[in-house]
């Protein structure tokens, strides 16, 4: 009885709110099979942890179950430890060696500029107009090389994020591996362009020491690049989002000692991505479920972050929630690189609303992206007017 529960992750309701479905899912069929997807859907917050923290078991490296992976889609994220462990490491070392809050006090400095030229608007998309050119100026900064232009950009990112919805929508798969081979492209120029400070210089220093193929570099710059792209641009569009529906809650966070827990719980309560999926190496058990080795695993972590075990009050926005273990970075040897990065640039981006000579108030009806994998907000009607 359980399996006919229905989970459409593209249904404009589940679009809209998929956070019914998800509580729904967790209560009546936390390992739900997904006759489409071809996979398991795990809902319940142990259940993704284990999972994603138990890399033996459960791959993200689908060569260990005997499947192809081109070259052009190797990097760090389709490595499994031990081989990806010094490429990680190489890559948080750089990263950590970087002036995160320099970028970050540029970051507030080109918000402030922009607020200052939309404040006679009177309605205008936060979605392109900041949330887009603030990921793509911060995520050049801290690679070190040259902006793309944004137009061109938006539209690999956005390929890349269709890709990631292949499970359910076959036909992403090819505008999304070219539009990976366009980033690779990109990459290349990076690669071939005077030497800038930035974390592409550290890594093209550093490489020799680490035993992968030249293209695993380059293919891991080009995640680097996108995985900042993609995931600021989101969230800072679902952050804005939530203040717009919850005016106190941005007023709130003026108390500097809430801003560290309020950036975390900002990404549990409605962060970017949804899921990731693994690939079970042998036959193994959740709960009551037998696993097929080869068969796939989806772990919503979206769904985990509002599981009431874990969680108390799931569904309220608790800024001072402590401790708060969320997924929204993920979790093990896969968990998010750009973590301490992506929170410092949504922390600026508040401090820039904040500083805003009034406050953005909602103009319009937003309208969602048709994606899966990344929850995110297409159009978002805002305006400084009263
Ligand atoms: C608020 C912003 C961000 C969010 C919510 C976020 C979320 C995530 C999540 C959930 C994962 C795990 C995916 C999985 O297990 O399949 C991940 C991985 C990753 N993130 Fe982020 N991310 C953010 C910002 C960034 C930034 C700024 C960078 C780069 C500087 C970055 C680089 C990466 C990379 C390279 C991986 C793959 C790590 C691996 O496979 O070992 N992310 N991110």
């Amino acid at each position: 009885m359980t399996q006919e529960l229905l989970y459409d992750p593209l249904e404009p309701a589940t679009l809209e709110d998929p956070y019914p479905l998800y509580a729904e899912m967790r209560d009546k069929a936390p390992v739900l099979w997904h006759p489409q997807m071809k996979s398991w859907i795990l809902t319940r917050y142990r259940d993704c942890r284990n999972v994603l923290r138990d890399h033996d078991l459960f791959a993200r490296d689908r060569r260990r179950v005997g499947e192809e992976i081109p070259e052009f889609r190797q990097s760090l994220q389709s490595l499994d430890p031990p081989e990806q462990g010094p490429l990680r490491s190489l890559l948080m070392n750089s990263l950590h060696s970087r002036d995160l809050d320099g970028i970050g006090v540029g970051a507030r400095q080109q918000i402030a500029a922009i607020f200052e030229r939309l404040a006679e608007r009177e309605v205008f998309d936060f979605m392109s107009e900041i949330a887009a050119p603030i990921a793509l100026t911060i995520t050049a900064d801290l690679i070190g090389v040259q902006e793309p232009d944004l137009q061109a950009y938006v539209a690999i990112s956005e390929g890349i994020a269709q890709r990631m919805d292949a499970g359910l929508r076959p036909e992403a798969a090819a505008l999304g591996d070219a539009a990976r081979r366009e980033l690779n492209q990109l990459v290349d120029r990076w690669f071939a362009d005077v030497e800038r400070p930035g974390l592409l210089n550290d890594v093209r220093r550093s490489a020799p020491r680490v035993d992968v193929p030249d293209y695993y570099i380059r293919n891991t710059t080009g995640v680097m690049f996108n995985a900042s792209y993609g995931t600021v641009f989101a969230t800072a569009g679902n952050v804005m989002s939530t203040f717009l529906h919850r005016p106190g809650a941005l007023e709130q966070l003026r108390d500097e000692r809430l801003l560290t827990t309020g950036v975390d719980e900002l990404i549990r309560f409605d962060g970017p991505a949804q899921g990731t999926t693994r690939v079970a190496t042998r036959r193994t058990m959740i709960g009551d479920t037998v696993i097929e080795p080869r068969q796939l695993v989806l772990t919503l972590m979206a769904a985990a972050n509002r599981d009431p075990e874990q969680f108390a009050t799931p569904d309220e926005l608790v800024l001072d929630r402590s401790p708060n273990q969320h997924l929204g970075f993920g979790w093990g040897p896969h968990s998010c690189v750009g973590a301490l990065f992506g929170r410092i640039a949504i922390r600026e981006l508040i401090v820039g609303l904040h500083a805003a000579p009034t406050t953005l108030r909602l103009a319009g009806e937003p309208t969602r992206r048709r994606t899966a994998t990344v929850r995110c907000i297409d159009v978002l009607p805002v305006t400084f007017r009263n």
